[in-house]
């Protein structure tokens, strides 16, 4: 081979062979090792809190608190003849008559709304229909099927009146007899 020839096939042997990068220059990968542990860290606590807040919701389900049915009325000796309207923000009017004491629950047996009482007529009066009920909670006119309900009455020791609101009668006789009426003078 000429010395010619060697030199052609040293430049065409340059000219083919792969570039090298310059000394300073890194290669790209995107994210370096130190960035993909904290965002896998990241993505794992993450899912730790999702987790946590499932188990936690599990040991406090949803519960509605309602308030307790059972109440303190206050002394029998505090309520006068007639009917009282002192617990009507609990629901319930204290009756009292000559032959003893009994409750009514203000929700009309119809659709639920609240009677009003008039005094002058000795009447309860819905105002959603029209449903009226006498002194005792006798259903009289309108459409509620049925009388007002009467709660459960206790004298306590004290001589509290205490009504509970979670049991309930509405039908004759069982409603004109303790613990639904309390035959005091
Ligand atoms: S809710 Fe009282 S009459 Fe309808």
């Amino acid at each position: 081979m000429s010395e010619d020839q060697l030199k052609s096939s040293a430049s065409v042997a340059s000219a083919v062979s792969p570039v090298k990068p310059p000394p300073s220059a890194k290669p790209s990968s995107g994210m370096s090792r130190g960035q993909f542990l904290l965002a896998g860290y990241g993505a794992l606590a993450a899912f730790g809190a999702v987790i946590a807040g499932s188990v936690g919701r599990f040991f406090f389900p949803n519960v509605i608190y309602e308030p307790s049915a059972i109440f303190n009325a206050g002394s029998v000796k505090d309520f006068n003849s007639g009917v009282s309207l002192k617990w009507i923000n609990k629901q319930v009017w204290v009756v009292r008559t000559s032959k003893g004491l009994y409750a009514l629950i203000a929700i009309c047996r119809h659709l639920g709304c609240t009677p009003n009482w008039f005094q002058d007529q000795q009447l309860f009066k819905c105002p959603c229909h029209g449903s009226v009920y006498n002194l005792q909670g006798t259903i009289i006119a309108g459409p509620a099927p049925r009388n007002l309900w009467r709660p459960h009455l206790e004298i306590a020791t004290t001589g509290d009146l205490i009504i509970d609101k979670s049991i309930v009668q509405d039908s004759s006789p069982m409603r004109d007899e303790p613990p639904f009426f309390l035959p005091i003078s």
